[in-house]
């Protein structure tokens, strides 16, 4: 039956093409951490025209982490737009060797990565004792219990940023999310409270003072609230702690991933695992 055929030719060639491109086989080099380094500074030669240093934000395209409609997601696919650009837009062909290309896809894949999947360097129990002392951010974080509650709970946030996003939280400034904008209000009796308003509207404020207690407020009742745009968050750790202490509480924060950590072992230290 010729008809019958010539239309499962074409069929089983699409199905070809979609096993091959599923089984397209990993990284010829690996993604060891000296491959995605020597993709890092290849990428941070060729690349930075347009994406900012080491995969960040750029003048002219977008940090290669994001949560982007376009996101591509396997070696291959990062291989492809790597190889040959984005048709339609200003993503261009990179011209390099193909080993090139897979050591950028390698560093790539590094930094999409959430700081808890890398070996981030550092002493992390150092770092937990200047997240306890010089950096002060016990005043406001909890780490499993203990701690503030100014801030958001950073137990798991090793396994929710990626490593570019976690050092831009500690160094850049950005808009406040919502639940942690900065709030002083002065109630009717003279009182007042600073904090971080959890939920307001039009007529009822909840406030979270320093001190983690939740005050209930009646708008109308208040003589003044001022809500800030600035957020509590200190954003120039890099600046005001050493090079030390900031690459040790990089390395603590790395590994707060509460669902991954296991009971640690006798003998052993939980935190610098
Ligand atoms: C001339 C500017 C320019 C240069 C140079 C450039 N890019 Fe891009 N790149 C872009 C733009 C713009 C986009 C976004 C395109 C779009 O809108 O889809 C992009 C997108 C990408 C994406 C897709 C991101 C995603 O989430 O799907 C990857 C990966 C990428 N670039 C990697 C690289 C690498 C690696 C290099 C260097 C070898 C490089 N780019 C050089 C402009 C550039
Ligand atoms: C005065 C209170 C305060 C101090 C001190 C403080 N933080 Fe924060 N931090 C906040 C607040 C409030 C937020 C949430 C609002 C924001 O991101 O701007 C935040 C956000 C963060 C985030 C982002 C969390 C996320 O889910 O995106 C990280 C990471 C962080 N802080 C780490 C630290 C570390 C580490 C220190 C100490 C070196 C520290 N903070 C010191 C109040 C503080």
């Amino acid at each position: 039956m010729p008809m019958a055929k010539t239309a499962a030719v074409p069929l089983l060639l699409a199905f070809a093409l979609i096993a091959t491109a599923q089984d397209k086989p990993a990284n010829p080099l690996g993604a060891s951490p000296q491959v995605a380094e020597a993709g890092r500074l290849l990428y941070n030669k060729s690349c930075t025209a347009c994406h900012g240093p080491d995969g960040t934000d750029g003048d002219r395209a977008p940090a290669l982490d994001g949560n982007r409609r376009y996101f591509r997601v396997s070696e291959a696919a990062i291989f492809e737009v790597v190889k040959n650009g984005i048709p339609g837009t200003v993503m261009p062909s990179s011209g390099l060797s193909d080993n090139d290309v897979w050591r950028i896809v390698a560093f790539i894949r590094n930094v999409r990565a959430t700081a808890s999947d890398l070996v981030v360097p550092g002493d992390a129990q150092n770092g937990m004792a200047v997240f306890n002392g010089a950096g002060g951010c016990v005043r406001c974080h909890m780490i499993r219990g203990q701690g503030g509650l100014l801030g958001p709970d950073l137990s798991s946030i090793g396994a929710q940023l990626s490593l570019i996003r976690l050092k831009d939280a500690l160094t850049k400034e950005r808009p406040v999310p919502n639940g942690f904008r900065p709030v002083t209000a002065v109630t009717a009796k003279g009182e007042k409270l600073s904090g971080v308003a959890k939920n307001s509207d039009a007529f009822s404020l909840q406030l979270l003072d320093a001190q983690g207690k939740l005050h209930l407020l009646d708008m109308s009742e208040l003589r003044s609230v001022e809500f800030s745009k600035k957020s509590l968050m200190p954003r120039s750790f890099d600046k005001t702690l050493t090079a030390t202490q900031y690459r040790d509480l990089l390395a603590m924060l790395a590994v707060q991933a509460r669902t991954k950590v296991r009971a640690p072992l006798q003998g052993e230290n939980e935190i610098g695992r």
